[in-house]
């Protein structure tokens, strides 16, 4: 399949993925428009889209995603051929404190874009896609070996989990039931620019910046799947143009690491890059009370994405986590804009009684 969308709706594009995705594709495709429907709850951030801001082919709304009349007369304002929805409530700890809002972002918000699409193209699906963004947690947890497959049942184990998975079987059951053309992905963890300092390497990173502690769940043994975020906006940018309709992509980075070998990774870095003696910043390190219900590894097999798209991630962790920090110590202004008091509250909500 080839598609050249002519109008794309991009939903959570002032997050953290959204952003880097549109940073790309703007300017890349200038033949194509862009318009970004975005909450701007804490994780959104417009000052992360300034370099796209007055782009011809770019427009910002302002809305929520659960909000089905916004969201059915902006799919009247605009001819959208695409869709690709990245809207999300996405950190697994805040699920764990009030599950409802996850809930309500990320399915009742997945419905709301799927019913629009429906109605909106209901003339015919020809030259139409909707693209699902989602995770790896819907698969749940693996021990020390073995991969996530397309075969491998889903098991979420946290809210936030449980309310991809909802979203992912949704968007499977348009497809099936109404013949609505999608592509999902599930992909691993992310990293790089413009990512709000709740999640692991921009938390440890703004952190140690600022000589605050450095807070490791459990023993630090948890093992993720470390994907740059250009990697992945790569992908997702193959997928919607090249992908298969009705087909699954599994995106991964090939670059796994227990949780505390890359804090110390991390740390060596910042140390390097800000000149402190080695080994400084490794004293912020506290071992706190693990997550409930910590999944302990993920890993995908992207083989078929690979081979498939001709894809494959060309950042390796050393070197990302190297970019990463410098990025993070040449953008404190953007950093200290997302440091807002909803960030405050959740982290005496999180580490207060610890
Ligand atoms: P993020 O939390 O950084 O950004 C989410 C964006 O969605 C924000 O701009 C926010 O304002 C917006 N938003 C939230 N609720 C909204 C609503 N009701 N209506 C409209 N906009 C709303 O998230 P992210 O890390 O960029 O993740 C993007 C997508 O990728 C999510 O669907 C997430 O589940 C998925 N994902 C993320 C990762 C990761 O490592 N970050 C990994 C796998 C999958
Ligand atoms: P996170 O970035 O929240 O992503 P996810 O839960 O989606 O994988 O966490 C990554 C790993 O780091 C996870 O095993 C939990 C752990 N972690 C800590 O040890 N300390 C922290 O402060 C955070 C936010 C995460």
């Amino acid at each position: 399949m080839s598609f050249s969308p002519s109008c794309v709706l991009v939903t959570g594009g002032a997050g953290f993925i959204g952003s880097n995705y549109l940073l790309k594709v703007v300017p890349q495709y200038p033949e194509t428009d862009f318009v970004n429907l975005d909450l701007l709850t804490y994780a959104g951030n417009l000052a992360s889209l300034g370099s796209i801001e007055s782009a011809d082919n770019y427009q910002f709304e302002k809305g929520d995603v659960a909000d089905s009349e916004f969201v059915s007369e902006l799919f009247r304002r605009y001819d959208f051929d695409a869709v690709v929805h990245f809207a999300a409530e996405s950190h697994v700890d805040r699920s764990i404190l009030d599950p409802s809002a996850f809930v309500r972002t990320n399915v009742t918000g997945t419905l709301a874009l799927l019913q629009a699409c429906l109605h909106a193209w209901n003339d015919s699906f020809e030259n139409r896609l909707f693209h699902h963004i989602s995770t790896d947690e819907v698969f749940g947890s693996l021990g020390k070996t073995g991969v996530f497959t397309h075969d491998t049942p889903y098991s979420p184990r946290s809210p936030y989990a449980a309310s991809k998975a909802a979203a992912d079987h949704l968007v499977r059951s348009f497809g099936e039931t109404y013949g609505l053309p999608f592509v999902l992905t599930n992909t691993t963890n992310n990293y790089g620019p413009f990512q709000f300092p709740e999640k692991l390497i921009p938390l440890v990173i703004s952190n140690a910046m600022r000589g605050l502690e450095i807070p490791i769940y459990g023993k630090g043994e948890n093992v993720r799947d470390w994907i740059h975020v250009e990697d992945h906006c790569a992908a997702l940018d193959l997928v919607l143009r090249r992908g298969t309709e009705g087909s699954t992509y599994l995106i991964g980075g090939s670059q796994e690491v227990n949780n505390l070998d890359l804090v110390h990774a991390l740390l060596e870095e910042l140390d390097l890059q800000t000149s402190r003696p080695a080994g400084t910043s490794k004293s912020l390190i506290r071992f706190v009370a693990d997550r409930p219900g910590h999944d302990f590894r993920y890993a995908l097999d992207s083989s078929g994405t690979e081979s498939e798209l001709g894809w494959a991630p060309v950042h390796d962790i050393q070197s990302g986590l190297a970019m990463t920090v410098k990025w993070y110590l040449e953008n404190k202004a953007w950093l200290a804009g997302v440091r807002d008091e909803s960030y405050k509250e959740y982290y005496s909500k999180q580490y207060g009684s610890r």
